[in-house]
């Protein structure tokens, strides 16, 4: 996971100023009153685009060499939701994933269908090469090599330019980074409706159509009037309990707090099954809690009240009131 001795100085200031940039995004959308919806969308765009982060350009390689991506959004003041599953061709994924919400009568799009209703949209189409970045692909080399699995013909002409974000991005990287970097926005704006998105490359080396938590409402993802969450790790152990929806059940629950529930869950139950990673959580006043079982996730939180404060390791920082906050993790 996330460990200090996998980071070189230079990356650790990378993702700090890459965390930072997303949210200086949420927050100027909050502040020019738009809607916390806005706003996890805004800010998952920026992230999808940083080639850091295991979602958009950057993602996690499927054992084909293909970027297969995943998203999901949620309003928490209507409980409308949108998600989407295995998108080869379209930029964001998390503006797919709410116009799935906001266009249609469903909830869940998959595949090459989740990609043709992106093109009726007009939202923007990319080779699937484009996400594909030469960090990614050296990763994905590493799984297969270790699993003893076939590595498909590189790509030529792959690079780790950031095409839209004001990032360097360093070029060296550990293995452990086959595991890192699904990115997760939670916000309040003004009004106090809370929204959440995720949206991830899945796992390095994945086949058979192999699909996380992040994009399933209530695993990876959740937001309803009181508490919005969204999580980031091994996908199989938040799917087989519910993460996200249990616990906006638990921060429900009289004298439970905000922290109290996201542990519960994390500290308690996902560890005690075997699974890793962690989670943002958000509720009605705009206090903002993280809870993982991990050395690590890159994470931060901004409001109208305090400065922008990131944090990568697991001994850093503490928990804050204010109406954004987002974070990118594990996977
Ligand atoms: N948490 C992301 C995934 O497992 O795909």
């Amino acid at each position: 996971m996330i460990s200090r001795s996998s980071m070189t100085p230079e990356r650790d200031a990378a993702y700090r100023a890459a965390l930072n940039a997303a949210l200086a995004t949420g927050q100027a959308v909050l502040a020019g009153g738009g809607s916390a919806l806005d706003a996890v969308e805004a800010t998952a765009r920026v992230m999808e685009d940083n080639p850091l982060f295991n979602a958009g350009r950057g993602a996690a390689l499927s054992d084909d060499g293909s970027a297969t991506l995943d998203a999901a959004i949620m309003d928490g003041s209507t409980l409308k939701a949108g998600a989407v599953a295995g998108v080869t061709t379209t930029r964001h994924p998390i503006s797919l994933a709410r116009r799935v919400m906001e266009a249609t009568r469903h909830v869940f799009l998959i595949g090459a269908g989740a990609d043709v209703f992106a093109r009726e949209q007009g939202l923007e189409q990319v080779p699937n090469s484009w996400f594909i970045t030469a960090r990614r692909w050296g990763i994905l080399e590493e799984v297969l090599r270790e699993d003893g699995r076939p590595i498909p013909p590189r790509p030529s002409g792959l690079t780790d330019e950031a095409p839209s974000v004001s990032v360097q991005v360093p070029v060296s990287h550990s293995p452990d980074e086959a595991r890192f970097g699904t990115i997760g926005v939670v916000a309040r704006d003004r009004a106090g409706n809370l929204a959440a998105a995720t949206t991830t490359g899945g796992l390095t080396g994945e086949r058979w159509g192999r699909v996380g938590d992040a994009p399933v409402i209530g695993a990876g993802t959740y937001a309803d009037a009181g508490c919005a969450v969204s999580a980031t790790g091994t996908g199989e152990y938040f799917l087989r309990l519910v993460i996200a929806r249990m616990i906006c059940v638990h921060a429900g629950e009289p004298g439970t707090s905000l922290q109290a529930a996201a542990d519960r869950m994390i500290k308690g139950d996902l560890t005690r099954i075997g699974g890793d990673g962690g989670v943002i959580v958000m509720n009605d006043r705009g206090e903002a809690v993280f809870s993982l079982n991990t050395e690590g996730m890159y994470r931060g939180t901004v409001s109208s009240l305090s400065p922008a404060r990131v944090m990568i390791y697991a001994d850093e920082g503490g928990n804050v009131d204010g109406p954004v906050a987002r974070a990118a993790a594990p996977h």
